[in-house]
């Protein structure tokens, strides 16, 4: 059991959005398959269909996808939330995005009623114009739109950050400045595939976010600075496959991991996480996950 911006987990692994977290049925099969918690689909204030096919290539050693923020808009997800909270006690995060402060507001208390327990904004995909890393590239806007939620919200606020800027941690400390009380680092990199017999790129909206085992690194090293420079809690995320993976990604930092690219090979990648990360306390006596976060950190 972890606990995180007051939220009881049953172990530190959650699903990561944008990854079977369409529909209710998908979201209760993941907290099924032993997700810790779970992250809905990013979620906005008008219906949309996202980014024409090919919206995602399958590299070998990662993803690229161009989805371009899909989602039937806020009025028709409530019933979504409603359905998994009725049917499990383990944490559904509502994901959320828009163009500014106003929208964010709006759909956060349109989503309110169906009991999220907590909201993730992304102010970080890659890939959608106006949107995501439009406002997540710039420290002021995530500090407005931060505040705006955390102002009319009295549920916790988590902030989904990309790793596409000069300085992420500058970033970070405008969302906790702001109230945010957790960090969720990163979101995907920006990326792109060209088809070499049509000499076109590969996806619709021609470049994406690139996801899945190759970002890790990238990710680690996102959440060790975060660590080094915030005082709330960072979740973990990026190209987690593996229990070694997430331990990893907790002794830089994270008091939390999110799994996204790897639960398209299989959903049980939480129980098996979750399993190895106990495994591995016990033989190094540790007591729980929260007594090796940041332990990279140390100097000798
Ligand atoms: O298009 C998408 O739904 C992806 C969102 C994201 O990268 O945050």
């Amino acid at each position: 059991m972890i606990e995180i911006t007051g939220l009881k987990l049953k172990n530190p692994t959650m699903l990561a959005a944008g990854v079977m977290g369409t529909t209710g049925a998908s979201l209760l099969r993941m907290t099924n398959a032993g997700a810790g918690a779970v992250v809905t689909k990013s979620i906005g204030l008008e219906p949309k269909s996202g980014h024409s096919n090919p919206s995602m290539i399958d590299l070998g050693y990662g993803f690229i996808n161009a989805m371009g923020l899909p989602n039937p808009s806020y009025p028709d997800f409530t019933d979504e939330i409603e359905s998994v909270k009725k049917n499990t006690d383990t944490p559904v995060i509502a994901s959320i995005f828009g163009g500014d402060a106003a929208d964010f507001v709006k759909v956060a208390e349109g989503l309110i009623d169906s009991n999220p327990d907590a909201f993730e904004l992304n102010v970080s995909c890659p890939h959608a114009q106006g949107y995501g890393a439009s406002i997540g590239g710039d420290a002021c806007a995530v500090e407005d739109v931060t505040s705006a939620v955390c102002d009319v919200v009295d549920i916790p606020v988590w902030v989904k950050l990309t790793p596409n800027v000069t300085d992420i941690v500058t970033i970070g400390q405008a969302a906790q400045r702001a109230g945010a009380e957790a960090i969720v680092a990163i979101n995907t990199v920006k990326a792109m595939a060209i088809d070499i017999h049509s000499g076109y790129p590969v996806l619709g909206n021609r470049f994406g976010g690139l996801s899945g085992k190759a970002v890790k690194p990238v990710a680690l090293k996102c959440v060790y600075d975060l660590y080094s420079a915030l005082e709330i809690p960072i979740i973990g995320v990026g190209g987690i496959s593996t229990w070694e993976d997430a331990v990893e990604m907790i002794m830089a930092g994270a008091s939390a991991v999110q799994i996204g690219s790897a639960v398209y090979d299989d959903i049980n990648v939480f129980s098996n996480i979750a399993d190895g990360i106990d495994e591995f306390m016990n033989e190094k006596g540790y007591k729980n996950s929260a007594q090796i976060v940041g332990l990279a950190h140390r100097r000798n």
